[in-house]
């Protein structure tokens, strides 16, 4: 039987790896060991959002985390296409040559094999090792909790709930407090449609699954202001579904959670809509309503009807309800909600209006005219 022998070659140009193959690595190497220096010793802010230092204990490991993925990623991104470069350049097509010259022929290497398969395996156990512990510490904490609050994503806004803050005002929407050197859990929920939290200097995020409650946990190490997000698009106003995180020192906190206790004390028990301040319901609707409705007709929908005409529409003389348009019904609505075929209106465990809250915005609505 004859044997087929695989069609040799005409030419081999080089007989090794190709000239200049070692210095070119020194450069690469070079290279790498640079980047590395620039990722560990430059200040992160330069290519991460934030402070030049951490401001949780989590966010300090996900910063490791981030390091050692960028040094090694650094290292192979350098030699993959530095090569890449290398060997087009030096083994590239030259004039006068035969079309079908081809370079040396390396099989069955195994020495090679072994370091190329061991390499990638170790790196890649060595990462999933720092991954699971890191991600193990946000799950489930390194101590019990010492404050435990809760997020809720809503179209479109954050609510926090902090222990202690029940009753007509149990929550607030104008910013998430946190403070320093306790360690916190964070449940994370939504009441609608999936939302996501984000505060990218604590470098953690958590889907809000309406059904679900999700955990985040870490001890505020430094002070500041910083943006919340949602980065999971949830509707029309998505981009301006965005919070404050405000980590502040542990007695600020406390004095902040007690004069929100303070305040949820000196609520009225009742809805006076008598005593309803239409310029501060304009401030209430700019927050809690602007997102959804719009001063315009009722058929100027956003997500919800437009309300401009609520009381004096002759085209919708009754609420979506089927009540007339008086100011206890219009309060009704806020406190229960209301769902029909136009969509669905948040209750009050939702939207957190205070009684006071509720008068004022009536007040305001009544006096749209
Ligand atoms: Cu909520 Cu996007």
């Amino acid at each position: 039987m004859a044997q087929v022998s695989a069609p040799q070659p005409k030419q081999v140009r080089f007989a090794g790896l190709g000239p200049g193959f070692w210095p070119v690595t020194a450069v690469l190497t070079a290279l790498s060991i640079a980047f590395a220096l620039w990722i560990l010793y430059a200040p992160l802010d330069a290519i991460l959002p934030g402070e030049s230092h951490e401001v949780t204990d989590r966010a300090a490991d996900v910063d490791a985390l981030f390091k050692f993925m960028s040094v090694f990623g650094g290292a192979i991104f350098f030699y993959v296409s530095g090569y890449v470069v290398y060997f087009a350049l030096v083994f590239r097509h030259r004039a006068g040559e035969a079309t079908d010259v081809v370079g040396v022929q390396v099989h069955d290497s195994p020495r090679l094999e072994f370091w190329w398969t061991l390499i990638p395996a170790l790196l890649l156990i060595v990462l999933s090792w720092l991954s699971i512990n890191v991600w193990y510490k946000i799950q489930f904490g390194t101590t019990a909790p010492a404050l435990t609050m809760e997020v809720v994503g809503h179209q479109f806004s954050f609510e926090y709930r902090y222990p202690g803050l029940k009753g007509s005002i149990y929550s607030t929407t104008d910013a998430m407090h946190l403070p320093i050197g306790r360690s916190v859990r964070i449940l994370i929920t939504s009441a609608d449609v999936i939302h996501q939290f984000w505060a990218p200097e604590i470098r953690l995020k958590a889907s809000a699954v309406p059904g679900l409650v999700q955990n985040l946990n870490f001890t505020p190490t430094a002070p500041g202001t910083f943006d919340i997000e949602c980065t999971e698009f949830c509707g029309i106003d998505h981009s301006l579904m965005t919070g404050k995180l405000v980590i502040e020192s542990s007695d600020a906190f406390d004095r902040w959670l007690a004069s929100e206790k303070l305040k949820v004390a000196a609520a009225p028990a009742t809805i006076d809509f008598a005593k309803g301040d239409a310029a501060a319901g304009r401030q209430v609707f700019t927050q809690k309503c602007s997102a959804c409705h719009a001063l315009a007709p009722f058929s100027q929908r956003v997500v919800g009807p437009g309300l401009l005409h609520i009381t004096d529409d002759p085209a919708h003389p009754k609420l979506v309800d089927g009540k007339p348009p008086t100011p206890e019904n219009i309060g009704e609505i806020l406190q229960n909600g209301f769902s029909g075929p136009i969509g669905s209106m948040p209750n009050r465990t939702a939207n957190g209006l205070s009684n006071t809250a509720i008068a004022d915005l009536v007040a305001y609505l009544v006096s749209l005219k």
